[in-house]
């Protein structure tokens, strides 16, 4: 049994670790514990209140809660605050009881608070095989009127003692995403969060915490995110008394949601995980989690697309079209996708976004040729949308100017020349579903990209019929609305998550989209590191990753294929230009990794050497029965003379023999004495590893 029940306490036990709350003898719903699994139920420590205390300090300070209000004495962020009609902000939830739903793995626990009809209802799923819990809270009320919830986050996780706590966390801005850090607390808080309509490029809701020790395969790992691409906060904090807290979910700046009376608010899921084996652990679990349980089409083969942005940007015409197909399709690519330009009057950024049809100039018997041409050539075509999106020069917008997110009064800021339309509004997502759905049912389109390409300003929804700032997530829930009816009615298609490269890169927007486009920046060496901390928080199988011609005349055309090859390939140059020679060896490396890609995108992956850190860097794939493998090596740019360090593989079956570079030895002995290699600047291989 993965939940045990002893009277009002509960252990999540998962396959190696556990996670443990009670009530407290004073009745508090209180934190036990987290981290590896112990022998025994009674191992866990029980739940206690607080004893000490001093003026200045109540018990209450110390108190740690599974879900902390704004309520007396405690003055550590609450993960809720609530105004009551009457003006009370002291929220004073209590037990109320708890049902296990043991076939599901999943217990909920009814709070209720001491003075008002408001309950809340937190809930746990563990999935057992990842070491992760699933935590989200549900919230309703019956009172007579509505109150005013002004934060309300979906988890809170508290650490054991530890002598030092150290975060890690991504940050970056476009064309620069996922840049990893990591940096020891001190006392007070830190804030990371976006209030930019969605998720964004500047950061991620993942997290991890260790002593400041662990390393990518030793130490003790919590890590967690929560599933939602709009705004988003997570709140790390070290309280006087050292204990450490942090806090995520829905970013409460600017934000309240009108409750009313029989309502129900549920907040985005989150995910906490333990390792006690680095951060590469904390990675393959999350890894196999999001791509077995969590990914719209699970396991199926990502196929190897062509996409003609980098190519003809906005400059696109059947012709143009066809002539890059055919081109794809002689090196093996597997879907053609038209991206941006082919609809109404698109010929630049300043005009079009918001008429879902093709453009009569550049195709003027619509999609149809195209697609039909690329089916003859034995691909499936995809095609590029931006549909939270209009240009003031569209039709759409000459309709319905009020569509769009604005203050009455004031200008609407353009941002790309665009303006966002307000996906809160009940009538804009139907009409989205409504033109989508026949552009997707006219056109025989396998895959979707949906891109959203700008960040919000002037946040107001003048005729919101409640609260307006509840646009901030009721956006979002739009945005899923939309993606979820169109998935329903479409269910074949793959659709892809873009927000200029990586702006919408999460595990929200991951119910609906199978792959997502981490950067804009498509120059292999700056990609090599973009793609390394995307692959700490997401699967290789959700990673696009496209060969360019971006600085072809240093980098070669094998290195840009073996760091798009680390993930789900495609190919984004103007292979128009391409000689034959690299005709020939693009169709030799789309060869190679069909052999390999089922074992790169639901293998396990292994960090042997880092890019960020290091000139020569590897990384490892290896099939989970630890049959078969492939190791890509590269050596970006760093001043002569320099000796190729030995890379040590990892991951491999002790006692078995794999042939790897021509000699054959047991996997003990190759993680034991290494490769060695010869790489000189701008190079790299790709090494097949065999069992024998
Ligand atoms: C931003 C995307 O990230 C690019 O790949 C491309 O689709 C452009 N938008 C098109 O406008």
């Amino acid at each position: 049994m993965s939940i045990i029940i002893d009277k009002n306490s509960w252990v999540l036990e998962m396959d190696s670790c556990a996670y443990a709350l009670g009530l407290s003898p004073n009745g508090y719903l209180t934190h036990r514990y987290w981290g590896p699994r112990l022998q025994h139920a009674d191992d866990y420590p029980l739940p206690k209140d607080p004893d000490e205390e001093d003026s200045f300090n109540l018990p209450e300070n110390r108190r740690l809660l599974e879900y902390p209000t704004a309520e007396g004495a405690d003055y550590r962020d609450p993960c809720l605050c609530i105004r009551f009609q009457d003006g009370v902000r002291d929220v004073r939830l209590r037990f109320v009881d708890a049902e296990a739903e043991q076939d599901k793995d999943i217990l909920k626990i009814h709070l209720t608070d001491l003075s008002y009809e408001l309950h809340v209802i937190l809930c746990y799923q563990i999935h057992s095989r990842y070491d992760l819990i699933e935590r989200w809270v549900e919230i309703y009320q019956e009172g007579m009127k509505p109150i005013d919830v002004s934060r309300i986050f979906s988890s809170i996780w508290h650490l054991p003692d530890l002598e030092t706590y150290r975060l890690s966390y991504t940050s970056g801005k476009w064309a620069d995403e996922m840049k990893m850090h990591h940096e020891i607390l001190g006392p007070g808080k830190k804030v990371l969060a976006s209030r930019r309509l969605i998720t964004g490029h500047n950061g991620n809701p993942w997290f991890a915490l260790d002593d400041g020790t662990a390393t990518e395969y030793t130490g003790k790992v919590w890590f967690g995110t929560v599933a939602w691409s709009g705004n988003w906060k997570t709140i790390a904090e070290i309280s006087e008394n050292q204990m450490l807290q942090i806090l995520s979910g829905i970013n409460d700046w600017d934000f309240n949601w009108q409750l009313q009376p029989g309502e129900r608010f549920t907040t985005p899921h989150a995910i906490g995980g333990f390792s006690s084996e680095g951060f590469h652990e904390a990675s393959q679990k999350m890894h196999d989690y999001v791509r077995e349980e969590y990914l719209p089409h699970g396991k199926i083969t990502r196929k190897i697309l062509y996409n003609s942005w980098e190519a003809t940007t906005f400059d696109v015409d059947v012709h143009s079209q066809i002539a890059l197909a055919k081109n794809a399709a002689e090196m093996g690519v597997e879907l053609f996708v038209l991206d941006d330009g082919w609809f109404n009057r698109r010929n630049d950024d300043r005009a079009g976004l918001g008429d879902w049809w093709p453009d009569e100039k550049k195709f003027p018997e619509g999609l149809t040729p195209l697609i039909d041409e690329v089916k003859k050539l034995g691909m499936d075509f995809g095609l590029w949308i931006e549909p939270e999106m209009v240009n003031p020069d569209s039709d759409l917008y000459r309709l319905h100017p009020d569509w769009v997110i604005h203050f009455p009064g004031l200008d609407r800021t353009l941002a790309r020349n665009q303006l966002i339309l307000n996906l809160a509004k009940n009538e804009v997502q139907e009409y989205l579903i409504s033109v989508l759905d026949k552009l997707l049912s006219e056109n025989d389109i396998r895959f979707i990209k949906w891109d959203m390409n700008r960040n919000v300003s002037e946040p107001g929804w003048p005729d919101a019929s409640g609260d307006a700032r509840e646009l901030w997530v009721r956006y979002t829930m739009g945005v899923y609305h939309v993606w979820q009816t169109l998935r329903q009615r479409h269910p074949n298609i793959i659709f892809q998550s873009c927000s200029g490269g990586g702006g919408r890169v999460d595990l929200g927007i991951m119910k609906y989209a199978d792959q997502v486009w981490p950067s804009d920046n498509t120059e292999a060496s700056a990609r090599l590191c973009i793609q390394e901390n995307y692959l700490q928080l997401f699967p290789a199988a959700t990673m696009e990753s496209w060969v360019t011609d971006q600085n072809e005349a240093v980098i070669p055309l094998a290195f840009r294929f073996h760091v798009s090859m680390c993930g789900v390939l495609g190919i984004g140059g103007n292979i128009a230009n391409w000689s034959d020679t690299e005709r020939e060896e693009a169709k030799h490396w789309i060869s190679e990794y069909k052999k390999y890609r089922e074992i790169i995108h639901w293998g396990d992956r292994y960090l042997l050497r880092s890019a960020v850190e290091y000139a020569v860097s590897a990384v490892l794939y290896i099939s989970q029965d630890q049959q078969n493998g492939v190791l890509f090596a590269f050596r970006t740019y760093c001043a002569e003379p320099v000796e190729t360090p030995t890379i040590y593989p990892r991951g491999l079956a002790a006692n078995q023999l794999y042939e790897i570079v021509g000699q054959i030895k047991s996997g003990s002995a190759w993680e034991e004495v290494g490769i060695r290699l010869s790489l000189s600047n701008f190079s790299s291989v790709l090494i097949p590893i065999n069992r024998i």
